[in-house]
């Protein structure tokens, strides 16, 4: 069994959840058991690996992450039209995913773009200066429709 200490193992093991996570926009209980497998390591050190990290999650989500911002600069800018835009355009609330797995809503404080208000970040891609119109063209150009 692999040495916990091994950082080579751990940096195996985050490259291998980086990549899955990008595909398919998060990881599940399947993957870290086909990890363990691959690489030869305990189920419950894949599993640590995964839950001690923010950046993956096993909870299922679309492919891509919307994270809309509503701290305060954001706020000020009207981000509850983005918010209610993407809610209308996608038919999905905070937490939510759509039918078809491409996209995943998350409402969050700050991006850290407030000069950039309101702002949305999509698989960690900063969008800014938003409106309604542009928060649709976005949505529309993932779906590859533009
Ligand atoms: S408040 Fe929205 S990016 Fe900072």
């Amino acid at each position: 069994m692999l040495d916990r200490n091994n950082d080579n193992s751990s940096e195996e093991v985050i490259q291998a959840l980086q990549d899955i996570q990008s595909l398919q926009g998060y990881i599940s209980r399947e993957n870290l058991k086909e990890i363990s497998r691959n690489l030869g390591i305990a189920y419950s050190y894949t599993y640590a690996i995964a839950t001690f990290y923010k950046t993956f999650s096993l909870k299922e989500r679309g492919k891509y992450l919307i994270k809309v911002c509503d701290g305060t600069a954001c706020h000020l800018k009207s981000s509850e039209n983005i918010v209610d835009e993407i809610n209308s355009y996608l038919g999905i609330r905070n937490g939510e995913t759509t039918s078809d797995q491409m996209f995943t809503l998350e409402q969050v404080n700050c991006l850290g773009a407030c000069a950039m208000a309101p702002v949305v970040s999509i698989n960690e891609k900063i969008y800014g200066n938003l409106t309604r119109k542009k928060i649709r063209n976005i949505i529309d150009m993932l779906r590859g429709k533009k």
